[in-house]
Protein backbone atom coordinates (compact mmCIF):
# COMPACT_ATOMS: atom_id res chain seq x y z
CA UNK A 1 0.00 0.00 0.00
CA UNK A 2 1.21 3.56 -0.58
CA UNK A 3 0.99 6.06 1.74
CA UNK A 4 1.27 9.68 0.33
CA UNK A 5 1.04 12.28 3.16
CA UNK A 6 0.76 12.31 6.98
CA UNK A 7 -3.11 12.56 6.19
CA UNK A 8 -3.30 9.67 4.92
CA UNK A 9 -1.10 7.89 7.63
CA UNK A 10 -2.99 9.51 10.19
CA UNK A 11 -6.25 7.89 8.43
CA UNK A 12 -4.40 4.38 8.32
CA UNK A 13 -3.97 4.68 12.24
CA UNK A 14 -7.01 5.05 12.59
CA UNK A 15 -8.37 2.19 10.92
CA UNK A 16 -6.16 0.23 12.82
CA UNK A 17 -7.06 1.68 15.82
CA UNK A 18 -10.36 0.78 15.73
CA UNK A 19 -9.93 -3.04 15.46
CA UNK A 20 -7.06 -3.10 18.42
CA UNK A 21 -8.44 -5.20 21.64
CA UNK A 22 -6.53 -6.19 24.68
CA UNK A 23 -3.37 -8.70 24.06
CA UNK A 24 -2.88 -7.70 20.33
CA UNK A 25 0.56 -6.89 19.33
CA UNK A 26 2.11 -4.47 16.66
CA UNK A 27 5.13 -4.62 15.54
CA UNK A 28 6.58 -1.73 13.44
CA UNK A 29 9.60 -2.41 10.77
CA UNK A 30 11.76 -0.13 8.72
CA UNK A 31 14.68 2.61 9.15
CA UNK A 32 14.95 5.08 11.07
CA UNK A 33 12.85 8.18 10.32
CA UNK A 34 10.63 6.37 8.39
CA UNK A 35 7.31 6.75 10.36
CA UNK A 36 7.32 4.24 12.93
CA UNK A 37 7.09 6.81 16.19
CA UNK A 38 4.67 9.02 14.04
CA UNK A 39 1.88 6.31 13.12
CA UNK A 40 2.00 5.37 17.19
CA UNK A 41 1.20 8.61 17.99
CA UNK A 42 -1.85 8.86 15.67
CA UNK A 43 -2.82 6.18 16.90
CA UNK A 44 -2.70 6.82 20.82
CA UNK A 45 -3.76 9.97 20.30
CA UNK A 46 -7.08 9.30 18.21
CA UNK A 47 -8.00 7.13 20.94
CA UNK A 48 -7.09 9.43 23.43
CA UNK A 49 -9.81 11.89 21.75
CA UNK A 50 -11.98 8.85 20.80
CA UNK A 51 -11.98 8.31 24.93
CA UNK A 52 -12.90 11.48 25.65
CA UNK A 53 -9.43 11.43 27.08
CA UNK A 54 -6.43 14.45 27.41
CA UNK A 55 -4.80 13.98 24.38
CA UNK A 56 -0.89 13.54 25.39
CA UNK A 57 2.72 13.93 24.01
CA UNK A 58 3.50 10.58 22.45
CA UNK A 59 7.55 10.59 22.32
CA UNK A 60 9.90 7.86 20.96
CA UNK A 61 11.12 5.34 24.11
CA UNK A 62 14.12 5.25 22.44
CA UNK A 63 16.81 5.65 25.98
CA UNK A 64 13.86 4.77 28.33
CA UNK A 65 12.49 1.22 26.01
CA UNK A 66 9.04 1.77 27.24
CA UNK A 67 6.31 4.47 27.71
CA UNK A 68 2.74 3.96 28.56
CA UNK A 69 -0.29 5.42 27.75
CA UNK A 70 -4.07 4.52 29.54
CA UNK A 71 -6.81 4.79 28.14
CA UNK A 72 -10.32 3.50 29.62
CA UNK A 73 -9.92 -0.49 29.32
CA UNK A 74 -6.86 -1.08 28.48
CA UNK A 75 -3.32 0.33 28.17
CA UNK A 76 -0.70 0.88 25.62
CA UNK A 77 2.83 -0.09 26.24
CA UNK A 78 4.94 1.70 23.44
CA UNK A 79 8.82 -0.21 22.92
CA UNK A 80 11.66 0.91 20.91
CA UNK A 81 13.88 -1.97 21.09
CA UNK A 82 16.63 -0.49 18.90
CA UNK A 83 19.41 -0.21 21.66
CA UNK A 84 18.40 -3.74 22.94
CA UNK A 85 21.15 -6.65 21.89
CA UNK A 86 20.06 -9.96 23.66
CA UNK A 87 17.09 -11.53 24.58
CA UNK A 88 17.99 -11.63 28.57
CA UNK A 89 16.79 -8.33 28.51
CA UNK A 90 13.77 -8.71 26.25
CA UNK A 91 12.79 -11.30 29.32
CA UNK A 92 13.35 -8.63 31.80
CA UNK A 93 11.59 -6.07 30.25
CA UNK A 94 8.18 -8.54 30.86
CA UNK A 95 7.25 -7.71 27.01
CA UNK A 96 6.15 -11.40 26.48
CA UNK A 97 4.37 -11.94 29.53
CA UNK A 98 0.59 -12.41 28.79
CA UNK A 99 -0.51 -9.28 29.89
CA UNK A 100 -4.88 -9.38 30.41
CA UNK A 101 -5.39 -5.66 29.74
CA UNK A 102 -2.53 -4.47 27.27
CA UNK A 103 -1.82 -3.52 23.61
CA UNK A 104 2.07 -3.56 22.66
CA UNK A 105 3.26 -1.47 19.95
CA UNK A 106 6.76 -2.33 19.20
CA UNK A 107 9.56 -0.57 17.39
CA UNK A 108 12.76 -2.15 15.95
CA UNK A 109 10.95 -5.55 17.35
CA UNK A 110 13.33 -8.12 15.46
CA UNK A 111 14.97 -9.70 18.64
CA UNK A 112 11.38 -11.06 19.05
CA UNK A 113 10.93 -14.50 17.79
CA UNK A 114 8.41 -16.18 19.22
CA UNK A 115 5.06 -16.64 17.54
CA UNK A 116 2.05 -14.02 18.84
CA UNK A 117 -1.46 -15.19 18.12
CA UNK A 118 -3.05 -11.60 17.05
CA UNK A 119 -0.34 -9.81 15.60
CA UNK A 120 -0.47 -6.86 13.11
CA UNK A 121 3.73 -6.40 11.55
CA UNK A 122 3.48 -3.32 9.56
CA UNK A 123 6.59 -2.78 7.29
CA UNK A 124 7.32 1.12 6.25
CA UNK A 125 9.66 2.23 3.90
CA UNK A 126 10.98 5.28 2.11
CA UNK A 127 9.74 5.94 -1.90
CA UNK A 128 11.28 8.53 -3.97
CA UNK A 129 8.93 10.71 -2.94
CA UNK A 130 9.70 12.87 0.37
CA UNK A 131 6.28 12.22 1.75
CA UNK A 132 5.22 9.31 0.57
CA UNK A 133 6.18 5.74 2.09
CA UNK A 134 5.50 2.11 1.25
CA UNK A 135 3.66 -0.12 3.99
CA UNK A 136 3.27 -4.04 4.08
CA UNK A 137 1.38 -5.55 6.19
CA UNK A 138 1.68 -8.73 7.77
CA UNK A 139 -0.75 -10.04 10.15
CA UNK A 140 -1.74 -13.52 12.84
CA UNK A 141 -4.61 -14.30 14.11
CA UNK A 142 -7.15 -11.90 13.74
CA UNK A 143 -4.69 -9.53 11.66
CA UNK A 144 -4.50 -11.56 9.49
CA UNK A 145 -6.42 -10.40 6.12
CA UNK A 146 -5.89 -6.82 7.54
CA UNK A 147 -5.79 -4.65 4.64
N1 LIG B 1 3.95 9.81 4.95
C1 LIG B 1 4.70 9.90 6.05
N2 LIG B 1 4.63 8.91 6.97
C2 LIG B 1 5.39 8.96 8.09
N3 LIG B 1 6.23 9.98 8.39
C3 LIG B 1 6.34 10.99 7.53
C4 LIG B 1 5.58 10.99 6.32
N4 LIG B 1 5.90 12.11 5.64
C5 LIG B 1 6.79 12.76 6.40
N5 LIG B 1 7.06 12.12 7.54
C6 LIG B 1 8.00 12.57 8.58
O1 LIG B 1 9.00 11.59 8.77
C7 LIG B 1 9.41 11.58 10.14
C8 LIG B 1 9.23 10.20 10.74
O2 LIG B 1 9.87 10.17 11.99
P1 LIG B 1 9.58 9.07 13.10
O3 LIG B 1 8.12 8.77 13.14
O4 LIG B 1 10.22 9.50 14.36
O5 LIG B 1 10.35 7.82 12.48
P2 LIG B 1 10.83 6.45 13.17
O6 LIG B 1 10.08 6.27 14.47
O7 LIG B 1 10.49 5.41 12.15
O8 LIG B 1 12.30 6.58 13.38
C9 LIG B 1 8.57 12.61 10.87
O9 LIG B 1 9.29 13.81 10.96
C10 LIG B 1 7.36 12.76 9.94
O10 LIG B 1 6.74 14.02 10.06
MG1 LIG C 1 10.82 5.79 16.40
Amino acid sequence: MIIKSLEQLNSFSKKVANRLKEKDFIFLVGEIGVGKTTFTRFLINYLQKKEGLKVSEVLSPTFNLLYEYDLKKYKIMHYDLYRLNNEEELNNLGILKENENAIKIIEWPKIIKIHISNKLEINLEYTKKGSERKLRLFGTGKWKNFE
